[in-house]
């Protein structure tokens, strides 16, 4: 007969529970995926109560506390807290977004709290991203030129610099990527919805001039063509950007130089 196994580390376990502080009025369960690969054991999810009364009102905010006051081991990246730099994305409420800007309030009954799906996770809530800026560093995030550098900078017509809004917001974290299916199972290949953005940011920008070279790099059934128009990234964009609508840029692209 044939026997099944789930993968190694796939089965979450209930961990502890700690509750809130007798006498707290607006409290709000937490429960927050905890994994430690060094100590062999599977994941576990915890539960956190907060007095919300104690606490701001992001999610953010109550990860903090309870690593304050609570549990110096949980582990999370942050470090703006504005949604600017990209370091606390993560799964809550089922869906890829920033903490710091995901209010609790918006959340109904238990926050659930998960890493971003399908990467092999560091530590509780720290997805490994070194593939992922190993693709960004792929498609040279930098501005290519041959001809000779001007004596100030390389200018742009206000038209050409409107080109890349809806591109140059995108601050890399990894929502749209880790919510996209044709990422999540050909990851290793295909460069994803972010990675395709940033691709598409230094296509259209008029002062670069390596663009013949770009569109070389991308003509692969693998790096490019993984997208099928599935729209999760463009749903999940914390920036309230539109990842697909650049890919389908990338494709036009391709298809025109074949003329
Ligand atoms: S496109 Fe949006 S979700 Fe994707 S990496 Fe950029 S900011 Fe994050
Ligand atoms: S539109 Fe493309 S990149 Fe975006 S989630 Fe779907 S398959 Fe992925
Ligand atoms: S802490 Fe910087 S985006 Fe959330």
């Amino acid at each position: 007969m044939v026997e099944f196994a789930l993968p190694k580390n796939s089965k979450v376990g209930t961990g502890k529970t700690v509750k809130a502080k007798t006498g707290a009025k607006r409290v709000k369960a937490f429960k927050i995926y905890r994994y430690d690969p060094d100590k062999g054991q599977n994941p576990s999810l915890d539960t956190f109560e907060v007095d919300l009364d104690q606490c701001g009102p992001m999610v953010l905010d109550a990860l903090i506390k309870i690593k304050n006051e609570v549990d110096p081991s949980l582990t999370f990246r942050r470090s703006c807290r504005e949604g600017v730099c990209g370091s606390c994305a993560m799964n809550i409420d089922g869906g890829n977004t920033l903490a710091c800007t995901k209010a609790i309030e918006d959340v109904k009954g238990e926050v659930k709290i998960y890493p971003l799906p399908h990467m092999p996770v560091v530590k509780d809530l720290v997805p490994d991203l070194t593939h992922f800026y190993a693709q960004y560093a792929s498609i040279k995030p930098w501005m290519q030129t041959q001809t000779p550098a001007p004596t100030r900078e390389r200018l742009q017509s206000k038209d050409d610099r409107e080109k890349l809004d809806g591109l140059y917001e995108c601050i890399l974290c990894a929502c749209c990527s880790t919510s996209c299916p044709s990422y999540w199972w050909n990851g290793d290949r295909y460069l994803g919805p972010a990675i395709l953005l940033q691709a598409y940011r230094w296509l259209v920008d008029t002062r670069d001039e390596g663009t013949g070279e770009r569109l070389d790099n991308l003509e692969d059934p693998f790096r490019l063509y993984r997208c099928h128009t599935i729209m999760n990234c463009a749903n999940t964009c914390p920036k309230g950007l539109n990842p697909a609508k650049a890919i389908a840029g990338i494709k036009q692209m391709m298809v025109e130089r074949r003329g």
